[in-house]
C-alpha cells in the first residue's frame, strides 16, 4: 500500500472506534456516537482533530491486545456559531470510554491550548470511569484534568455535558466547571453506584433516581440544564455559549439586532397583584424588561425561590438574579443562597452585567435551616455580590426586608443602582410582626388586642411600606414606574459601561464554604 493510503487507512480506522457492533450499541440506547455528537456541536465542517492516531502504552490483563486509535476520546477544535471552542468527546464504544493515562493527556492537551487562546473547553463525558486495567496512573490523569480545571476556573469558561456514565472520580471535572448539562434517562452522576449505596446503606435506588438528570436538576443541584436527548442537549450547548465571553478579559458577543415587544410595557404594569401577600411569577417581570426571548434560565428545577439565569437587553449580555415569590414567597434559604452565588461568580469572572429583581421577604426560618448552616450559606450570596465588580444594579418590585435586603445587590455592598418600584416595602420586617415586637406591650394591655394589633400594623405599614424612607436617605436612587425600568436599566447599563473597579491586593478571598 502506498503512504498516502496507509494514512487514509489508518484515517478511517479511527473512525470507528470500538467497532460496529458497539456503535450499534450505543445508538440502540438512545446515544449518539462521540463523533456524531462533535458533529452537532460545531459548525459543519470546523472541527480539527488533534491526536487521533493515540494509542495507550499498557500492557496488563491483555490491553497490549485491545489498542484503538485515538484511546477512547475524540479531541479537537472547531467553532460554535463561527467562534473558536475546544472540545472532546469521550467515545463509549472504546473500552467504555474509559479514561487511561494517554486519554488524561490528550484532555489536558486541548485544555493547555484553551487556556493558552482563551477560548472555552467543552467536555462530552460518556465514560465507565478510570480505566480499571491501568490502576494508578489512570487515576493520576484524573487528578492532571482536575488540575486544569482549577486553574481555568474563571479565566476561560467551561462546560460539562453529561452524555452517558460520569461516576466515582470522573465525577468531580464537570463538580469543578461552570455549567453542567444531563441528558434525560442515559446519562448519570454518581460518587458511588446504586450496588456501593446498597451495601453501605442498605438504600435500594436505581442510577437514574440516585443520579440522573431529574435526581441533579431537582434534589443536588449539581445539573444545571436538562435535555431529553444528546440532539437537543447539544443545540442547548450552542445556544448558551452565545451569552458568554470567549475568557475572562473579553465581553461577551452581541448580535446585531434585538426585538422588543413595546405591548410588554403594558403587561408589566399588571404582574403585581393588588394583595402584597399574594404570589406572582418573577419571570414575568423579567421578561417585560429583557429582550424578546433572550431568557436562558439556569438552574431551572433547583431552589425555584431564586430565579437566575442569563439575558439580553440591547443585545447585549446580562445576568439575573431574582427572588421569586411564586415559590416559598420567594425566601433565601441555603439551596437559594449557594444558587445565586455561584451564578453571581460566574457573571463576574466574565464580566456580565448583573441585574437583580428583589421581591424578598427574609431568610427561611427553622432549626433544618439553621443546623445546616444558613449562616455560612447564606453569607456565599452576600459574598459574591460583594466581591462583584461588573455593573450591577437592583430593582426592588416589592419587600426587601430585613437581613436579606442588604444581601440582595443593596448599594452599601456595592451596587451601582438600585431602583424601587411604587410597590416596593423596604424595612426591617413585615407590618405585622414588626408591631408585634414593638407594641407588644399596648396590645396586650389593650380592651381588644385583635384590633390594636390590626391598628398598629397599619401604622407601621404606613411608616415603612413603601420606598420613600429609602429614598429619602439615597438607600435607593430613585422610584420608577413598572414601565419605566428597561429605559432605566438600559440608561444605567450604559452610563456603567466603563466601570473600572479592582479589589484590593490578595491572593484571593476566603469565601464561607
Ligand atoms: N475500565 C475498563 N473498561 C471498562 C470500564 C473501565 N472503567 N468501564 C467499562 N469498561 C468496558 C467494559 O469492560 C466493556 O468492554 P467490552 O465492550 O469489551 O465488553 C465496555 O466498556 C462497555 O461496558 P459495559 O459494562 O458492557 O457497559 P454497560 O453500559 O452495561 O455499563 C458501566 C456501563 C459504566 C455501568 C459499567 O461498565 C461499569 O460499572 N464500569 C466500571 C465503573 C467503575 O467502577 N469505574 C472505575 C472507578 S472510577
Amino acid at each position: 500500500m502506498d503512504k498516502n493510503q496507509d494514512l487514509l487507512a489508518r484515517r478511517e480506522a479511527a473512525q470507528v472506534g470500538g467497532g460496529q457492533a458497539r456503535i450499534d450499541k450505543q445508538h440502540q440506547g438512545g446515544k449518539l456516537t462521540a463523533r456524531e455528537r462533535v458533529t452537532l456541536l460545531l459548525d459543519e465542517g470546523s472541527f480539527q482533530e488533534i491526536g487521533q492516531f493515540v494509542e495507550h502504552r499498557a500492557t496488563s490483563f491483555g490491553l497490549d491486545k485491545q489498542k484503538f486509535p485515538g484511546d477512547g476520546v475524540i479531541t479537537g477544535y472547531g467553532t460554535i456559531h463561527g467562534r473558536l471552542v475546544y472540545i472532546f468527546s469521550q467515545d463509549f464504544t472504546v473500552l467504555g470510554g474509559s479514561l487511561s493515562e494517554t486519554h488524561a493527556a490528550k484532555i489536558c492537551r486541548i485544555m493547555d491550548l484553551a487556556m493558552k487562546n482563551g477560548a472555552p473547553v467543552i467536555g462530552l463525558n460518556d465514560s465507565g470511569g478510570a480505566r480499571i486495567q491501568e490502576g494508578v496512573v489512570s487515576l493520576a490523569g484524573y487528578a492532571d484534568i482536575f488540575y486544569r480545571n482549577t486553574r481555568a476556573s474563571g479565566v476561560i469558561p467551561q462546560i460539562s455535558v453529561i452524555m452517558g456514565p460520569c461516576a466515582g472520580g470522573a465525577v468531580y471535572s464537570p463538580a469543578l466547571t461552570d455549567f453542567i448539562f444531563m441528558v434525560e434517562d442515559t446519562s448519570y452522576m454518581f460518587v458511588t453506584g446504586p450496588n456501593v449505596v446498597k451495601t453501605v446503606t442498605h438504600e435500594e435506588v436505581s442510577s437514574e433516581d440516585l443520579g440522573g438528570a431529574k435526581a441533579h436538576a431537582e434534589k443536588s443541584g449539581v445539573n444545571h440544564f436538562t435535555a431529553s436527548n444528546d440532539v437537543e442537549c447539544l443545540k442547548k450547548v450552542r445556544d448558551l455559549v452565545t451569552y458568554m465571553p470567549q475568557n475572562a478579559r473579553e465581553l461577551p458577543p452581541q448580535p446585531s439586532t434585538f426585538e422588543f415587544n413595546p405591548s410588554k410595557l403594558e403587561t408589566i404594569k399588571s404582574v403585581l397583584p393588588d394583595n402584597t401577600n399574594l404570589p406572582y411569577d418573577i419571570r414575568k417581570v423579567i421578561d417585560s424588561v429583557i429582550d424578546d426571548h433572550s431568557f436562558r434560565e439556569v438552574h431551572e428545577d433547583f431552589a425555584k425561590n431564586i430565579v437566575v439565569g442569563f439575558a439580553r437587553i440591547e443585545g447585549k449580555t446580562v445576568g439575573i438574579v431574582a427572588n421569586q415569590p411564586a415559590a416559598l414567597a420567594g425566601v433565601l434559604d441555603i439551596d437559594a443562597s449557594r444558587k445565586g452565588a455561584r451564578f453571581v461568580r460566574f457573571c463576574d469572572s466574565f464580566n456580565i452585567p448583573l441585574l437583580v429583581f428583589e421581591d424578598v421577604p427574609g431568610f427561611l426560618p427553622g432549626t433544618d435551616q439553621e443546623w445546616r448552616g444558613i449562616i455560612t450559606h447564606g453569607a456565599k450570596l452576600l459574598y459574591a455580590f460583594s466581591e462583584a465588580t461588573v455593573p450591577r444594579i437592583t430593582v426592588i418590585t416589592r419587600k426587601a426586608y430585613g437581613g436579606a435586603f442588604d444581601v440582595m445587590n443593596s448599594k452599601s455592598i456595592g451596587a451601582d443602582l438600585n431602583f424601587a418600584w411604587p410597590t416596593a416595602e423596604i424595612a426591617v420586617m413585615g407590618a405585622k410582626g414588626a408591631a408585634e415586637i414593638i407594641f407588644k406591650r399596648e396590645i396586650s394591655e389593650a380592651a381588644n388586642p385583635e384590633e390594636k394589633w390590626k391598628e398598629k400594623e397599619a401604622e407601621y405599614a404606613e411608616l415603612f411600606a413603601n420606598p420613600y424612607r429609602a429614598a429619602e436617605r439615597g438607600i435607593v436612587d430613585d422610584v420608577i414606574l413598572p414601565e419605566e425600568t428597561r429605559a432605566k436599566v438600559i440608561a444605567g447599563f450604559k452610563m456603567l459601561e466603563n466601570k473600572a473597579e479592582t479589589l484590593p491586593y490578595k491572593k484571593h478571598g476566603n469565601i464561607p464554604l
